[in-house]
C-alpha cells in the first residue's frame, strides 16, 4: 500500500515536472519556426533578415504585453490588441490610448500579417518591422518617443538580461526592439479554424454552413479572397462616410481623389471575436454587416457581385463566417502574456 502511494507520488511529480516544461514560458527553436500552412501563398515577410530565435521572440512577446512602451506605463500593445479577441479590441468601436484619448479607427485583429504588403486601414505603413513606431509615438495611442523607450529598457535589469541571452551582449537599440516585435506579431498565424479543417477534408459542415460557404464564394470572395479572406486591396464597400470623423482612408495616403473613402479589405478570420466591425467599428453584429451589404449592393457597381441577399442567405453566410474562428490561435500559449505563464 505504502509502496503504491510512493509510486503514485513519484509518477505525479514527474507528470507535473513534464507539464511544467512544455507549458512554461521558454520556447524551442521549433516553436518559433515559420510554418507556412497548406494552401497558403508564400508570405511577403519571410523573416530572412530577422531570423526567428526563441530568445528574440520572447523579447518581442514581453514588449507586446508591457506598458513600458507608453509614456505613463498605462497602455501596452495588448491593451488594444487583446489575445482573446484575436488581438483586436472587443466591444470598442474606436481605439483607446494614453490619457483616455480616443483614436479615430477601430483596432484591427493581428493575424496572418506576413501576407500583407501594407498595414493599417489605409495602407499607410508598408513594413511590418517599422509598424510599431506608429502606436508608440501616436499621441492618442502610447504617446511615447523611441529614445525614451530605449532608455527605459536599458534601465531594466530584466530586459538587459533578456537581450544578453538573445544576442550575447546588452546592446538595446531600436532595430532590436522592432525586429523582436515583428517576430511576435509575424508568427500570429491563423490557419486552424473549422473552415481550414473542412477544406482539408478533416471536418464536416452542416448544410447551412455549406450553403453559407457557397454563397460567400459567389458573393463575397471577389474582395475577401480565400484562404486569407482578403485580396489586400482598398475598396469602397458602400459605407456612408462618418461626418464627424471624415476619414478619407486610402485617399489620405495616396492623395488620389479616386481613393477617397476606400479602406483595406479586412481578412475575415476570427470575425466572431473581433466585433465591432468596419474601420470605425460602426456595426456591432454580423447581422448588421449583412444588412448593410443587402441594402448597399443595390446599384453599387463595386458590390454588384453580391446581388440580392435573402434573410436565409444572410443567416447561412453568418453560419459560415462563424467557422472561421480559430481557437488554436487564441489558446496558443506561445502568444500568451509571459507574466501569466508559469
Ligand atoms: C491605443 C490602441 C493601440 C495600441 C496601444 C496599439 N495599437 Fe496597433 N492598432 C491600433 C489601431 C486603431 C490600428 C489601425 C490603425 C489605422 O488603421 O490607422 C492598429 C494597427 C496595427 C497593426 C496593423 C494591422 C493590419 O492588419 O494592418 C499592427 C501590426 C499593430 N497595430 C501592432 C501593434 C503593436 C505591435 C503595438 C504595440 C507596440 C500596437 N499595435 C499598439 C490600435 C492600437
Ligand atoms: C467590393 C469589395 C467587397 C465585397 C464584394 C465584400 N466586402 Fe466585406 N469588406 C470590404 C471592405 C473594403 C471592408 C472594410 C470597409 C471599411 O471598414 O471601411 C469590408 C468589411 C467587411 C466586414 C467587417 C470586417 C471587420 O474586421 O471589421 C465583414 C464581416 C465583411 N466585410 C463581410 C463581407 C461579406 C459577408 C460579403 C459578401 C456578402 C462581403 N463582405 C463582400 C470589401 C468587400
Amino acid at each position: 500500500m505504502k509502496a503504491r502511494l510512493v509510486l503514485m507520488v513519484v509518477v505525479l511529480t514527474c507528470l507535473f515536472a513534464f507539464a511544467g516544461t512544455i507549458s512554461g514560458p521558454y520556447l524551442s527553436r521549433n516553436d518559433v519556426r515559420l510554418k507556412i500552412p497548406n494552401g497558403f501563398p508564400l508570405p511577403d515577410y519571410t523573416f530572412k533578415s530577422n531570423k526567428t530565435e526563441p530568445e528574440i521572440f520572447m523579447i518581442g512577446r514581453k514588449l507586446f504585453y508591457d506598458p513600458i512602451l507608453s509614456k505613463d506605463s498605462s497602455v501596452s500593445c495588448e491593451s488594444c490588441h487583446q489575445r482573446y479577441a484575436a488581438f483586436a479590441h472587443i466591444d470598442h468601436s474606436l481605439s483607446h490610448g494614453v490619457d483616455s484619448k480616443i483614436g479615430t479607427r477601430n483596432v484591427p485583429s493581428l493575424q496572418n500579417l506576413i501576407w500583407k504588403k501594407t498595414f493599417m486601414w489605409d495602407g499607410g505603413v508598408n513594413n511590418l518591422e517599422v509598424q510599431p513606431l506608429n502606436p508608440i509615438t501616436n499621441p492618442a495611442e502610447m504617446g511615447e518617443t523611441l529614445p525614451n523607450v530605449i532608455n527605459k529598457l536599458k534601465a531594466s535589469s530584466e530586459y538587459r538580461r533578456m537581450f544578453k541571452k538573445a544576442y550575447g551582449d546588452t546592446l538595446i537599440n531600436s532595430e532590436r526592439l522592432l525586429k523582436s516585435l515583428a517576430q511576435f506579431t509575424g508568427l500570429l498565424i491563423s490557419a486552424s479554424s473549422r473552415y481550414d479543417k473542412y477544406v482539408a477534408g478533416k471536418d464536416t459542415f452542416s448544410s447551412q454552413e455549406k450553403s453559407g460557404l457557397e454563397l460567400f464564394r459567389k458573393k463575397c470572395s471577389g474582395c475577401h479572397r480565400e484562404p486569407l479572406f482578403t485580396d489586400n486591396s482598398y475598396r469602397d464597400n458602400g459605407l456612408m462616410p462618418d461626418t464627424t470623423l471624415n476619414d478619407k482612408g486610402r485617399g489620405k495616403v495616396t492623395g488620389l481623389v479616386n481613393d477617397d473613402y476606400k479602406f483595406q479589405v479586412p481578412g475575415l478570420r476570427n470575425i466572431e471575436l473581433t466585433f465591432p466591425y468596419m474601420h470605425d467599428g460602426r456595426f456591432k453584429k454580423l447581422k448588421d454587416v449583412l444588412n448593410h451589404y443587402a441594402e448597399k449592393a443595390k446599384g453599387n457597381t463595386e458590390l454588384a457581385q453580391i446581388g440580392p441577399l435573402s434573410e436565409k442567405d444572410k443567416k447561412d453566410i453568418i453560419a459560415f463566417l462563424l467557422t472561421l474562428t480559430d481557437r488554436d490561435l487564441i489558446n496558443d500559449r506561445r502568444f500568451a502574456n509571459p507574466a501569466f505563464i508559469k
